[in-house]
């Protein structure tokens, strides 16, 4: 199981590069590690595991983040109400936005990165919603469309397989500057 430690940290250079495509069938190294990224996302968002583990919870997860330079991410966006169905969960492999609102999207609190030790204030704008193709762990192309919170999980995900961190968003004079009708997520 992942842990902390084998988390690659801002500076280190795989999470600046663009993540090579994933061919299938996955090779068993591939299954393991989407497998992985998951079980992370799974264990970190259980309080007591997350303690125990010394984790930092996190809805995502890209390979670069644990060190492979592969276009594959895992998602786990919670129900907002207890014991309901997660909003999005899923491996998405050779992920492609093929389409987006004009209308932006942001965070009120900003974004974290479990790669980014230090809080980096402001709002990143994205596009509100998505319609997002990717494969999953068999192979199967899947098209959805995510709106508010789980699209800005996807997109800060996808800037992983692109070599970018979520602060290169933000405004550097005016951080929480946003256009007029960005959609404001808490
Ligand atoms: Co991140």
């Amino acid at each position: 199981m992942y842990l902390m430690k084998d988390i690659t940290r801002d500076g280190n250079p795989v999470l600046r590069k663009r993540a090579a495509e994933v061919s299938f069938p996955l090779s068993d190294e591939d299954q393991q590690l989407a497998k992985e990224m998951m079980k992370y996302l799974e264990v970190s968002q259980d309080p007591e595991l997350c303690e125990k583990y010394k984790l930092r919870a996190g809805v995502g997860l890209a390979a670069p983040q644990v060190g492979v330079s592969k276009q594959m991410a895992a998602v786990l966006v919670p129900s907002p109400d207890e014991d309901g169905e997660p909003l999005f969960k899923d491996v998405i492999i050779n992920p492609v936005i093929v389409s987006e609102s004009v209308q932006y999207g942001a965070l009120t609190e900003g974004e974290g990165c479990l790669s980014v030790d230090k809080d980096v204030p402001g709002y990143v704008p994205r596009h509100d919603r998505i319609t997002l193709r990717y494969q999953d762990v068999n192979g199967k192309t899947h098209k959805v469309r995510l709106k508010h919170y789980p699209a800005i999980v996807c997109q800060h995900e996808i800037d992983h397989l692109h070599g970018v961190l979520f602060y290169d968003h933000i405004n550097k004079e005016n951080p929480f500057e946003a256009p007029a009708d960005t959609v404001m997520i808490s």
